[in-house]
């Protein structure tokens, strides 16, 4: 079933170009309030608010040329790390198939695609987000060179829009440090169809720090579509949708007022009622390890004995964002090292945290 969004269906292409080269680096995002759900088609069930990412990103670049085989519905070559990639070209061609009432012009070029991510792709992070964004924004500077006059805005809304259609987080993945995705009562403009910058935030929030713990690289179980599938007919979906959208409410004051304690509370739960949501549905399944929760102990000791407002949350699998200020960065190093990386598969961890909210609205990119 496809709804079609008039307001992002293409205006008239003013411009002819051949062929040419575009290129976008996009950050992934860590969901604070989790998008578990979806309605009709790639809508959230309930909005979603996410930290953006520094250092774990996808640099992608996509040429077009003049298409020269009209066997399959596109044209399209898919390189990963350099290497051809299968599994990653039909993701891409069921991405342009959801795309291509909004881009027509995919079926008219010959797409050479290249993708590159700067964590180890085995680490068990999610790619999606970030792949997805690096895509969709791509795409949008080709549009732009066929419709030069596209404001600023349209070109960020509907980037947004389309990544959402390769993967739900990622189109919390294109503009502002903070970001919502889903309608909410207090979030001006906010939208089922696309993710909205939240805007400043209180200065204990600004370089929040996430250090990735990463637990366990095996491959996840179950994919995320599967995942979101089961919250329909799920005993408590309704009431959990309830909860997430009182909890934006809640995280909106939070973050302007910057009240740390309620922060880590907010989180850490959320964290754990969507792994709550996973271990009760129908068929259940558990995503976290032992180490996941011998670290979730550290970090409860710890904090306990420093009163150091450091928290936890989680991802659709074992690994933990390990989230704090700036300000406490050298004493949560010390823990890390000292004590939390022998919970981890190789002692590995990723250092990131959220970039400063840009002053301009709409950063040019
Ligand atoms: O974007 P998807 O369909 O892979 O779903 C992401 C789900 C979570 O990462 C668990 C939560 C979220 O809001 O990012």
């Amino acid at each position: 079933k496809i709804m079609v969004v008039d307001k992002f269906l293409p205006k008239k292409y003013t411009e002819k170009v051949t062929r040419g080269k575009v290129q976008h680096r996009a950050p992934s995002n860590i969901a604070l309030v989790k998008y578990w759900g979806k309605k009709d088609f790639q809508l959230p069930a309930n909005p979603s608010l996410s930290f953006t990412l520094t250092n774990s990103y996808t640099d992608t670049s996509v040429e077009f040329l003049p298409r020269t085989d009209f066997n399959a519905s596109f044209q399209i070559d898919f390189y990963f790390e350099e290497n051809p990639k299968e599994a990653f070209l039909t993701k891409i061609e069921t991405f342009f198939n959801r795309m291509r009432l909004y881009m027509p012009f995919l079926r008219d070029y010959h797409f050479v695609v290249r993708s590159h991510n700067s964590f180890p792709h085995s680490s068990g992070i999610a790619s999606s987000a970030s792949a997805m964004a690096a895509l969709a924004v791509c795409l949008m500077k080709i549009e732009k060179l066929f419709c030069p006059e596209m404001t600023d805005e349209f070109f960020y809304e509907k980037a947004s829009f389309l990544a959402r259609l390769g993967s739900g987080s990622a189109c919390r993945s294109i503009i502002g440090s903070v970001v919502v995705w889903g309608e909410h009562p207090e979030i001006p403009n906010s939208s089922d169809l696309y993710g909205v910058p939240f805007g400043m935030t209180h200065e204990v929030f600004h370089r929040y720090q996430d250090t990735i713990l990463l637990i366990d690289k095996g491959q996840k179980q179950i994919s995320s579509t599967d995942g979101h599938d089961l919250m329909n007919n799920h005993p408590y979906a309704n009431q959990r949708f309830v909860q997430a959208t009182e909890n934006i409410s809640k995280l909106n004051t939070i973050l302007r007022v910057g009240a740390l304690d309620d922060f880590v509370k907010l989180i850490e739960s959320e964290a754990l009622t969507l792994h709550s949501m996973m271990m009760t549905s129908n068929p259940y399944f558990v995503l976290m390890r032992p180490n996941t929760l011998a670290t979730i102990e550290q970090i409860w000791n710890f904090r306990r004995q420093t009163q150091i407002p450091v928290g936890f949350t989680l991802d659709a699998g074992a690994n933990i964002h390990l989230l704090y200020p700036y300000q406490y960065k050298s004493e949560v190093q010390l823990l890390i090292e000292s004590n939390l990386k022998n919970f981890c598969d190789n002692q590995q961890i990723i250092e990131d945290e959220v970039p400063l909210e840009s002053a301009n609205f709409y950063p040019k990119f």
